[in-house]
């Protein structure tokens, strides 16, 4: 059996995708889970690209014990010292720099011939290699670039000490075959590649980002990079869930395995999702909300008589737990605090009782409390910012015939409390507006979805909006949780404001966890 090593790139790809854009703090908790996970890389960010990014990198290679952090970098000398300035703590460090090879991007990007190709990569590896003992060279847009030219250029980065080498399919293009037939072509034909680790990049332009990575590894690459549900640019990256699952489920044709603790893949998939607004599709592989439900009678009765005759995942294999209905309004803070435990949650005193009491809240609005909700109402509060306003109270009017009307008391840090109404378009359309007036912001709201977490008519609401500011110069999101949505669209909106206003001061970046 072949171990194949997992490089989760959910920070720096996923987090490319339109309209994500993670805080410091979530992205560190994102960080911490994928440790919990057991992914042997940590792709934290691209260091170069924003004092910001920079910062969330350093933090996280400071607390990640486990997993080895990486930082993205362009084939430029700055741009690895800068990697350096955030990677130099961590206890595990790799540098990860990249160049265009095919000759669409030679031409047009670069502007570069095939020979300044190669010194540029053989210089950066060089340069790379007097800080960091690991480093990963990668061929941007490898799968489209001449195969004899890729040889070559694979043979100057090994020779010049790269430890991973990795071919993307940047734009999604190529196909099983031909994507398995450039793996088997770099191991006839460079020397010393026995002695690197071949890794595999693919987007999904055209649907086979994961059916690709499994035609590398067939052919020998031994690390998979990819994404957390799949997140990333344009059609995103390859799903490391699934294809952690492909291996596992078909250990017999793959002779392969992974360190993963497969068990964690629901619940970092919920985290990605929560902290990104990027929702599952109820009928994606391995973590949509139908991955396990049968609804066909044929199909109840055949998993009635055994399982394995319509499953070939147990959901248990991937942290997909029964529903247990077993807290509500009579069970107490032991039983809560066990509860979270076996969750994976560790929280401080002062966490716990402020947990217990809006666990206690939820009881008196619904009867039984399922682990989801408690999931969502811990999840909701874990990554805060300073609130420069608290929701006091809502008060809506609304009928089908008159204009909906709303008027907001927030409380402000400094403890004054204000108070405004709106009229608009809709119930939470008005509720926007007073929330704009009393904090006197200018946003665009840009995005606005609405999930149900649980089932029956009590089912918690999570509401996700996003929000800019100055042209779309600086982009957050909010999360709100509620049995009520126009309280959880409520919550969402001031969470975002709360963001926006601190990252205006930069109080957020300058979170050193
Ligand atoms: O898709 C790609 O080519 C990349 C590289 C920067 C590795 O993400
Ligand atoms: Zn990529």
């Amino acid at each position: 059996m072949r171990t194949i090593e997992i490089f989760d790139t959910t920070l720096r790809d996923g987090e490319q995708s339109p309209g994500v854009n993670l805080s410091t703090n979530e992205k560190m908790e994102i960080a911490l889970q994928l440790e919990r996970l057991g992914v042997n890389r940590i792709e934290a960010g691209f260091a170069a690209a924003s004092p910001g990014d920079l910062q969330s990198i350093r933090n996280i290679a400071k607390r990640v014990k486990n997993s080895t952090i990486v930082s993205l970098s362009r084939a430029r000398l700055q741009d690895i010292d800068k990697a350096w300035e955030a990677l130099r703590d961590a206890e595990s460090a790799c540098l990860h720099t990249f160049l265009a090879t095919s000759p669409i991007h030679r031409k047009y990007k670069l502007n570069m011939t095939k020979e300044q190709v190669i010194e540029n990569a053989v210089a950066a590896v060089k340069h790379a290699r007097k800080y960091f003992d690991l480093v990963e060279f990668s061929c941007e847009d490898g799968s489209r670039t001449e195969l004899p030219y890729l040889i070559e250029v694979v043979q100057a980065v090994v020779d010049a000490g790269a430890r991973i080498v990795n071919i993307p399919d940047t734009v999604g293009y190529t196909t099983p075959a031909e994507y398995g037939n450039i793996f088997t072509q770099l191991q006839n034909n460079v020397r010393g590649i026995e002695n690197v680790r071949l890794s595999c990049h693919c987007h999904n332009d055209l649907g086979m980002a994961v059916a690709n990575t499994l035609a590398a590894i067939e052919a020998g690459a031994t690390q998979v990079e990819g994404t957390i549900n799949g997140i990333g640019e344009r059609a995103g990256n390859a799903a490391l869930e699934e294809v952690a699952l492909a291996i596992d489920t078909r250990k017999d044709f793959y002779q392969a395995t992974t360190n993963l603790k497969l068990e964690e893949i629901a619940r970092t998939s919920k985290l990605v999702s929560r902290l990104t607004g990027m929702f599952v599709p109820g009928n994606k592989a391995v973590v949509g909300a139908n991955a396990f439900a049968h609804q066909s009678g044929i199909h109840q009765d055949g998993m009635l008589k055994e399982s394995s005759t319509y499953e070939i995942i147990r959901p248990e294999r991937v942290g997909v737990k029964a529903t247990r209905l077993v807290l509500g309004k009579l069970s107490g803070r032991a039983a809560f605090k066990d509860r979270l435990v076996e969750l994976g949650y560790e929280l401080g005193q002062e966490e716990l009782n402020e947990a217990f009491t809006r666990f206690k809240d939820l009881c008196d609005r619904k009867k039984d409390v399922s682990d989801e909700d408690i999931v969502a109402l811990i999840d909701s509060k874990l990554v805060d910012v300073p609130e420069a306003y608290i929701l006091e109270n809502i008060q809506l009017s609304y009928g089908n015939n008159s204009v909906p009307t709303a008027s907001i008391r927030v409380r402000t840090a400094a403890g004054e409390v204000l108070e405004e109404a709106a009229c608009g378009n809709g119930s939470v359309d008005s509720i926007y507006k007073a929330i704009d007036r009393v904090t006197n912001e200018d946003v665009v709201l840009e995005d606005y979805k609405i999930v149900s977490i649980t089932h029956g008519k009590d089912a918690l609401g999570e509401v996700y909006v996003r929000l800019s500011q100055e042209n779309g110069e600086r982009t957050v999101q909010g999360r709100g949780v509620s049995t009520d949505i126009l309280e959880a669209s409520a919550k969402a909106y001031l969470g975002a404001l709360n963001k926006l206003i601190a990252r205006r001061s930069d109080a957020v970046e300058e979170v050193v966890m």
